[in-house]
C-alpha cells in the first residue's frame, strides 16, 4: 500500500525530551509518519530511539516541542489516555504478564474497552494469532520468545489502535523467529495500522518499512525510502559506525 497523499497519523514538531529537566536525550526531532506507513527508526545503541518512542507515548517527560496524533496535540495527555486516542505501545521490555495465562493477559488489556466490546476484541485477536487461540491457558512465560512478542502485539491491538509503536520486538530472536515477527507486522499494517518500529535488525526491518528516519544523539540525522536506504552507505555510516561500515555495505 502506498502512503503518499494520505492524512499524517502521528507527528512531532521540535520534541525535546528526557528524564531529567536539565538533560535532554531526544533534543528537537521533526518525525511524521503517514496513515498506513511502515516507518522504522534506526541509530545507533544510546541515540534516544527508545527515549523518543516512550517521549511519544507519554512515558518520558516532554522538555519542549510537541507530538500530534492526526490534528490533535497530544503532547500533554497521559499514557493511558493516549492509548485510548488510537495509539498503542509495545515496550522493549515488560510488555507481557508472564505469570499469567495467555487469556488473562488479553482479559487485562481489554479492560480499557466498554464491557460489552471485550469478549468480541479478544475473539477477533485470537483469529489473528492462531498460535495464542490453541492454548489460551497457557501461562505466558512458558511461550517462546516471538510468541511473547505477539501476545504483547496482541495486547497492544486490542483497542484497535490507529498508530502501533513497538521497541525492538525482534531483540533476542534468533533470525527465523525475527522473520516471522516481520511478517505478522507487515500483515498488520496491511490492514491499515500505521507503525513505528525502532529496530536493531536493520536489514530485515528495511525489508518491510516503507522509509527509515536514523536517529544519532537524540537528533534525525537522516531519512529515506527503505528500498535505496537499504544500499546507502550512509546507513553504514551513521547506524553502524564507520569502523564497521566496509562489512555493513558488504553484507
Ligand atoms: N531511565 C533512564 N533514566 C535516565 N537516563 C536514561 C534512562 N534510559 C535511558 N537513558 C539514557 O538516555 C540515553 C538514550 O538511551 P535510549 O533512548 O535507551 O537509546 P537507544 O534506545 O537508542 O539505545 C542514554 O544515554 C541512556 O543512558
Ligand atoms: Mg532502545
Amino acid at each position: 500500500m502506498t502512503a503518499t497523499g494520505q492524512p499524517v497519523a502521528l507527528s512531532t514538531k521540535a520534541l525535546v525530551a528526557g528524564y531529567e529537566r536539565d538533560l535532554p536525550i531526544v533534543r528537537g526531532v521533526d518525525f511524521s509518519i503517514r496513515s498506513g506507513e511502515l516507518v522504522i527508526v534506526l541509530g545507533p545503541n544510546g541515540a534516544g530511539k527508545s527515549t523518543f518512542v516512550k517521549a511519544v507515548a507519554g512515558l518520558v517527560p516532554i522538555h519542549s516541542g510537541a507530538t500530534f496524533l492526526g490534528d490533535r496535540d497530544i503532547t500533554s495527555v497521559p499514557a493511558h489516555e493516549k492509548i485510548r486516542h488510537g495509539l498503542a505501545f509495545v515496550p522493549q521490555t515488560e510488555n507481557i504478564f508472564a505469570t499469567l495465562s495467555i487469556n488473562d493477559n488479553l482479559l487485562l488489556a481489554a479492560n480499557i474497552l466498554p464491557k460489552e466490546k471485550r469478549s468480541r476484541r479478544i475473539a477477533d485477536l485470537y483469529a489473528m494469532f492462531p498460535d495464542l487461540a490453541s492454548r489460551p491457558s497457557l501461562r505466558a512465560g512458558q511461550l517462546s520468545g516471538g510468541q511473547r512478542q505477539m501476545l504483547a502485539v496482541a495486547r497492544a491491538l486490542i483497542v484497535e489502535p490507529s498508530v502501533l509503536i513497538l521497541d525492538e520486538p525482534s531483540a533476542g530472536l534468533s533470525p527465523k523467529i525475527v522473520s516471522e515477527v516481520f511478517s505478522k507486522l507487515k500483515a498488520i499494517n496491511e490492514t491499515g495500522v500505521t507503525i513505528i518500529l525502532v529496530e536493531q535488525n536493520v536489514k530485515a526491518a528495511l525489508a518491510i518499512a516503507d522509509r527509515a528516519v536514523i536517529l544519532v544523539e537524540g537528533l534525525l540525522r537522516h531519512e529515506g525510502p527503505a528500498a535505496t536506504l537499504a544500499d546507502d552507505p550512509i546507513v553504514a555510516e551513521l547506524y553502524l559506525g564507520a569502523r564497521h561500515q566496509s562489512k555493513a555495505v558488504a553484507s
